[in-house]
């Protein structure tokens, strides 16, 4: 079996080299796995929550979608799409927002970070605070659980967001599933072994501490991040301690054991380092060199970006319209003219399909009138002691169908209805043989409506 592995990437910002390092690289190489069903998508619906810049979000969509490209993500084997070219992500968002708890949302980080720096400053709780922010969550449910993904990998500040998808699938399943279980229940799975780079200053690789090194810069850009890497003060010819030299860190997350040991090596025998930054780049830059210039190539033909990604999001609306269709029915959202044809038969037979009614004459005996459906009185019954007796009677007669019924021609113009050798119907007069022949017929017909 297939293990179907999906992920957003929030679309604000450009991609650096520890996004490369942490994200992309290993879920490129995840996706290549036989057994992976991948589902990879530009999550942004997300980035508007955290930027009203328009500007910034369209440039921040295409530059990632480009760099997933260029990294080598196969568009054929995987799904990659854009988040808001699924229009079911938003209904499937509603649907869910419906079964979450209130209190659930208030417990996730996000917004309780936003609540306790507000409370911090001495304002207003909720100021700032935006519905997306708080709703966050229940999007993030939908882009997982509209996929039924099973695995989800996720940067740690991310794995409560899948266990709220969790908890709100299973309470859809429970209110609406009536034993089937719709959503499959996600699991985080977080790279223990993906590194963590650091940054230019040894802290975490991160926009907020300005410390990245661009991803998809000229060779020049590269350069020139690299040169300001913080190194301690040894001289050329000191030695140099790799275990605590972060230009050390970057360089083994991208090169092989060789080429590692090769560089502590030159590092304890005193490699200056200036030397020892032009290593880091070269290796860089043969790393990442190709995939700079497929990008560039990719960021100046955006049409043809726009085709991959629309067919991207065609490929997973094929999944997400059927399965949004059952969950609509699942809830009651349902089609009006599928409903009619459910209902027709009990409105057909209290209204143009053939009956028996039954009704009390002036000397208290019970007679009924068997009618066809057009109205036509077909037979009128002989009196009966109770009203009980008319319906057992007319319930056999409709049990043993048309073919069972036993009409005899009288006296030429009329028949008579028998059951058990008694007599217990007359049709009128008919003013030929014709006639009564084919209202014997009708008398058939009428009774065979009634037969389910
Ligand atoms: N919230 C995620 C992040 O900021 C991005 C994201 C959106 C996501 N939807 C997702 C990740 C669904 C995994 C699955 O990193």
């Amino acid at each position: 079996m297939t293990t179907r592995i999906l992920t957003g990437i929030t679309t604000t910002g450009t991609p650096h080299l520890g996004n490369y390092a942490g994200a992309i690289r290993p879920a490129i190489l995840a996706s290549r796995d036989a057994a992976a069903d991948s589902f990879y998508f530009l999550a942004d619906y997300h980035a508007l929550i955290k930027c009203d810049d328009p500007l910034r979000i369209q440039r921040s969509r295409l530059e990632i979608a480009a760099t997933w490209l260029a990294c080598g993500l196969d568009a054929e084997r995987v799904t990659f799409y854009r988040q808001s070219d699924v229009p079911e992500i938003p209904e499937l968002t509603w649907l869910l927002t419906c079964v979450t708890a209130k209190g659930l949302l208030n417990r996730a980080h996000a917004y309780k970070a936003s609540v306790d720096k507000n409370v911090e400053n001495g304002e207003d709780p909720d100021a700032g605070v935006t519905m997306g922010l708080y709703s966050y969550p229940v999007l993030m449910a939908a882009d997982i659980l509209m996929f039924n993904a099973h695995k989800v990998p996720v940067g740690r500040d991310q794995i409560q967001h899948v266990e709220m998808a969790r908890d709100i699938a299973q309470r859809f399943n429970h209110l609406f599933g009536n034993g089937r279980e719709f959503f499959t229940l996600p699991e985080a799975v977080i790279e223990e072994s993906v590194a963590t780079l650091p940054g230019l200053d040894g802290r975490k690789m991160s926009k907020s501490y300005d410390n990245t090194i661009p991803l998809f810069g000229s060779a020049k850009e590269l350069k020139a991040a690299i040169a300001r890497i913080v190194t301690d003060s040894r001289l050329p010819g000191e030695p140099k301690d790799p275990d605590n030299s972060h230009l050390f860190t970057l360089y083994q997350a991208f090169a092989t054991a060789q080429q590692q040991a090769d560089f502590r090596q030159e590092l304890l025998d005193g490699l200056a380092w200036g030397d020892a930054k032009q290593r880091l780049f070269e290796l860089l830059d043969n790393e990442l060199g190709d995939a700079r210039e497929l990008y560039h190539q990719l960021i100046t033909k955006p049409a043809e970006l726009e085709d991959i990604l629309q067919a991207g999001a065609a490929k997973a609306r094929r999944i997400a319209t059927p399965f949004l269709g059952e969950l609509r029915e699942a809830v009651g959202l349902r089609n009006f003219s599928s409903e009619v044809k459910s209902a027709a038969p009990t409105k057909k037979k209290s209204s143009k399909t053939a009956r028996f009614a039954s009704f009390r004459e002036a000397d208290g005996a019970f007679r009924f009138r068997f009618f066809a459906a057009d109205g036509e009185e077909l037979l009128l019954s002989r009196p009966l002691s109770n009203p009980k007796a008319i319906g057992s009677l007319t319930q056999r007669l409709i049990a043993g169908g048309p073919d069972a019924l036993e009409l005899r021609e009288d006296e030429g113009d009329q028949f008579t209805l028998w059951l058990d050798d008694e007599c217990i119907a007359d049709s009128p007069r008919f003013e030929s043989a014709d006639a009564l022949d084919a209202a014997m017929l009708r008398v058939r017909e009428a009774l065979a409506t009634l037969v389910e």
